[in-house]
């Protein structure tokens, strides 16, 4: 099992609560390394750099027969435990096959009319209950801050097992983000990389917490440009635009769709977050169907331009746009698998024995 860390236990949660999203994000990390994955806050640049390049070598690794059973071996006495209370399709199998490729063996909750929470037990009993019978959490929730207070509640138990957040609330995807950022350096990967590009954000900026992960990843690159194009309604909350500022970010907040789409190095689509709406139906009161990408913008998208979606996709992307080359959806979904096994191998400390497995046999 990981050891204890020990800043976690440091602290109180009445004061770790007040901290904000920069000042909480070293406690989740083991000097200087990743323990729990919660907040996008704890990558920086060095750490985002030798993610992609871990994601990439086992990506390579795994073509083989061998090199898959070498995976394999490395967390096969380790147990995973998915909690997903929140509807996934994506996050959740991408973390199933993450997990099988390293060996893990693993168990889920994924509704919470099935668990004891129905009787009335607490979450953090429920959480505490898992880390009984498991290594590692991986959870999706609706409840806002749940992951870090369970981080916290089990850095003071005797089984301090690291949690993954593969979604939380409307606040954020980190996992997502990751993959989001190793799409785009592959994408780019002849282009100089991230930094220097300028990245358009549509769609609901404001409830949608990928949009939020991703778009502080995007602080972590030298001279990276964000576009934020919504409805008024739907634009990006203060918070996040407050840290683009604080970071010295070059941003611009707009509802003209057409004028943004050839300034773009990549653009990502985002679906209305409806099912945050307070009343049924309200979302459907803004004039979204302007925002959404056609087969006739693909014209003005520039010829290296990249085009991302989290996905679910409803009508943000016509269909028809997925024969062009430059619509990357479906290889951010692959890489998403990858970029998790290289997150879960680094928790576990067996990124360097990935690393002198690839320069034997592939390097
Ligand atoms: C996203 C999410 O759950 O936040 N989906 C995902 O994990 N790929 C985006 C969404 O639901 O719109």
């Amino acid at each position: 099992m990981a050891e204890k860390n020990n800043r976690l236990v440091d602290i109180s949660w009445k004061e770790f609560d007040k901290l904000g999203p920069n000042e909480r994000a070293p406690y989740f990390n083991d000097n200087g390394r990743v323990f729990h994955a919660l907040l996008a806050q704890q990558f920086d640049r060095p750490a985002l750099d030798r993610l992609c390049d871990l994601a990439t070598n086992i990506r390579k690794i795994a073509k083989s027969k061998e090199g898959m059973q070498f995976l394999q071996s490395l967390l096969n006495h380790k147990r995973v435990m998915f909690y997903f209370t929140q509807p996934s399709s994506r996050t959740y199998l991408s973390f199933c096959a993450a997990c099988k490729i390293l060996g893990m063996a693993a168990a889920d909750v994924r509704d919470a009319a099935t668990s004891s929470e129905m009787k009335g037990e607490s979450q953090e009993d429920s959480v505490r209950t898992f880390s009984s019978y498991f290594d590692m959490i991986v959870m999706r929730s609706k409840t806002s801050g749940l992951a870090e207070k369970m981080a916290w509640v089990l850095a003071n138990s005797e089984r301090p097992i690291p949690i993954i957040n593969a979604g939380s609330a409307q606040d954020q995807h980190p996992t997502q983000a990751l993959l989001d950022v190793y799409t785009l350096e592959r994408s780019f990967e002849h282009l100089g990389g991230v930094d220097g590009k300028s990245i358009l954000f549509v769609g609901d900026l404001k409830r949608g917490r990928t949009v939020r992960s991703l778009s502080i990843l995007l602080t972590k690159f030298r001279e990276v440009t964000q576009f934020f194009v919504a409805p008024k309604r739907f634009q990006l909350k203060p918070d996040s635009q407050k840290i683009l500022k604080e970071a010295g970010v070059t941003f611009e907040l707009s509802g003209n769709f057409e004028r943004y789409v050839p300034k773009a190095d990549a653009i990502y689509m985002t679906r209305v977050q409806d099912e945050w709406d307070k009343k049924p139906g309200q979302s459907r009161k803004s004039d979204i169907v302007k925002y959404h990408f056609k087969v006739r913008h693909l014209r003005l998208l520039r010829p290296h331009a990249i085009l991302m979606h989290p996905f679910p996709r409803r009508e943000e992307i016509e269909v028809d746009v997925d024969h062009d080359p430059r619509a990357m959806y479906w290889r951010q979904m692959r890489n998403g698998m990858w970029v998790r096994v290289a997150l879960i191998a680094t928790i576990f400390q067996c990124d360097t024995e990935v690393l002198a497995y690839y320069r034997k046999h592939l390097g």
